[in-house]
């Protein structure tokens, strides 16, 4: 560290080069031209996050774990569409741009930043910027930016930044994917550390009100990478891959991340009335970016935790090409009571971004989406082309060739609707040509696989991003 960083030549990096490439306008526009029709009843804004370096990064950028968070709403409304991006105004991003340029490091490449030029109250994760691009949820009325550990920021409707937001103190961080009991209307969050405790977890009550402040959970000795979770009804299930983070390594320019498959996966199923201790079962290692849904059945002794979810034989970039890493999408059951794992590979192929109508968190479903790949030749690490539908009753899958690089496909309900297919699946897709186009899909979820029903041109490039929710009027 004590030679100045070099300034990464964005062309050379897989991740901010191609349709990965940030883009540094912000725009506003309206009455966006159509091809098919846009569905009347279908009323409300898609807000997709994702990583959009403003400067040149510094010494290293890695993907998908650091940059300023960019946001693209698409807005739709009496059978017309509206755009806009913005990005996040965090304060770790206004201190850069007061510099103009990039004053922190990468991940790999941390800089000691000069604190005069961070002014008062930087955000916390220093050295590190541990920014708000991963995710957009909205609960108790906010709309919150999501990072992985400090506190999100929040936004307003129209993607204004109005800033950090800790809940008047209550939660000093968290993680980028809550989630909110369709029921109760609670947030139930996590957050992983280096320090003790190096797990808790958190209830946000529906009015936003901290119902239970973090909680250490017993029986984690180390800091693990976890990147997300899942609730049922009764509980809250969190999987502990054996990712486990070095920060001596990290500051001495070694791997933060070490994957140690001789600890295996652990898995703490955790009472949500908060009573009784965390029940630990011990598997052979496993990975999972994200789960799909996790929901009960049975009574009693009978008692089963089902949960859907891509997984992964390692994480892939702790391995760094060592081990192979396969993929393929399962279905576990997790009896608490015997301390049981069972896992059902329901298709050998590996996807990512699983998503199930968000109404039915937490408690039974059928479907599930997830992004896949073609593997045709113009993707490259991290892109998917296809849009998969597995029917988990009858295990079958349908699959919808985009032909475009898809991101995340989320499920929005059609007003009024209560069935789960009852609606439309919403992407940004980017074309595979040149030109790096970006479109809008809609697809009827009850036609699907047929093509989309409707796709709305974006006039500007949307950059490969990460997750979005959908927010009907509220
Ligand atoms: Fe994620």
């Amino acid at each position: 560290m004590s030679k100045p960083l070099q300034t990464v030549d964005q062309a050379t990096v897989a991740e901010l080069s191609g349709r990965f490439e940030p883009i540094g306008t912000e725009i506003d526009t309206a009455d966006l031209s159509v091809e098919g029709e846009l569905p009347r009843d279908l009323v409300g804004a898609y807000l997709r996050n994702g990583p959009n370096p403003r400067f040149a990064p510094l010494g290293s950028y890695t993907y998908p774990l650091e940059g300023d968070a960019m946001i693209h709403g698409l807005w739709l409304e009496g059978g017309r569409a509206r755009y806009a991006n913005r990005w996040v105004r965090t304060r770790g991003m206004a201190a850069e741009q007061r510099a103009g340029r990039a004053l922190f490091g990468g991940l790999l490449t941390p800089a000691f930043v000069d604190m005069e030029l961070l002014g008062p109250d930087p955000d916390p994760g220093w050295p590190f910027r541990l920014d708000p691009f991963i995710h957009v949820v909205r609960h108790a009325g906010r709309y919150l930016a999501l990072a992985e550990g400090p506190p999100p920021y929040e936004i307003t409707a129209e993607l204004a930044t109005v800033g950090r937001y800790d809940f008047a103190g209550a939660i000093p961080g968290m993680c980028a994917h809550p989630k909110i009991d369709p029921v109760t209307g609670e947030m139930v969050l996590f957050r992983y550390d280096v320090e003790e405790p190096y797990l808790t977890w958190a209830v946000v009550g529906a009015g936003g009100v901290v119902t239970r402040p973090p909680t250490p959970v017993e029986g984690v000795d180390r800091g693990y990478m976890i990147h997300d979770f899942a609730i049922t009804e009764h509980f809250v299930v969190l999987v502990i891959g054996p990712g486990v983070i070095d920060v001596d390594a990290m500051l001495g320019g070694g791997d933060a991340l070490k994957w140690q498959p001789e600890l295996g996966t652990r898995i703490a199923v955790i009472n949500r009335d908060g009573t009784g201790r965390p029940r630990w079962i011990e598997t052979e290692a496993f990975w999972v970016w994200h789960f799909a849904n996790a929901y009960e059945t049975g009574e009693g002794i009978d008692r089963r935790i089902v949960v859907d979810f891509p997984w992964w034989s390692a994480l892939g970039f702790a391995v760094k090409g060592t081990v192979p890493v396969t993929g393929c999408f399962a279905r576990a059951t997790i009896d608490p009571e015997r301390g049981r794992f069972d896992l059902d590979r329901v298709e050998e192929r590996g996807t990512e971004f699983p998503r199930v109508d968000d109404r039915l968190v937490g408690r039974p479903h059928r479907h599930v989406t997830v992004v896949g790949s073609s593997r045709r030749a113009e993707l490259v690490r991290g892109e998917h082309d296809q849009l998969v539908r597995y029917d988990m009753g009858s295990g079958t899958c349908q699959v919808f060739d985009c032909r475009a690089v898809v991101g995340e496909v989320v499920f929005a309900p059609r007003e009024g609707a209560t069935e789960e297919l009852d609606g439309y699946y919403l992407a940004f897709v980017t074309s595979l040509d040149a030109d790096r186009s970006a479109r809008f899909m809609i697809w009827d979820a009850t036609q699907f696989p047929e093509p989309p029903i409707a796709e709305v041109s974006i006039p500007q490039r949307v950059p490969n991003g990460l997750h979005g929710n959908w927010f009907p009027p509220r």
